[in-house]
């Protein structure tokens, strides 16, 4: 599936990844830059931050509330659509998925 990365300057990047995987490893393995991903996913570091809004939000599944809490420990403001990107899972329905990355993770 497609990916369009939109960093907080504007510039744009897209990937191509494989679904079934977490959007954090997707961005990780294509050199995303702006997700830190410092826990390697276990939702312990809150550095995946990204804001996925609509109509995309609404294809996702609810953050489970280890996500909701974690998120509370984002270095940039917590936005409606913010989500942590190791919680997401890639799927087909996801393809042409627009992903907005926070100015920083620390
Ligand atoms: Fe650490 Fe997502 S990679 S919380």
């Amino acid at each position: 599936i497609h990916i369009r990365f939109v960093h907080a300057d504007q510039t744009e990047e897209t990937i191509t990844a494989a679904t079934g995987q977490s959007l954090m490893k997707a961005a990780v393995d294509a050199d995303i830059h702006g997700i830190e991903a410092d826990c390697g996913g276990v939702l312990t570091c809150a550095t995946c931050h990204v804001m996925i809004d609509s109509p995309w939000a609404e294809k996702l599944p609810k953050p489970v509330a280890d996500e909701t809490d974690m998120l509370d420990f984002a270095a940039s403001p917590v936005e409606a659509g913010s989500r942590l990107s190791c919680q997401v899972r890639l799927t087909p329905e996801l393809d042409g998925l627009v992903v907005r990355l926070p100015a920083s993770q620390h």
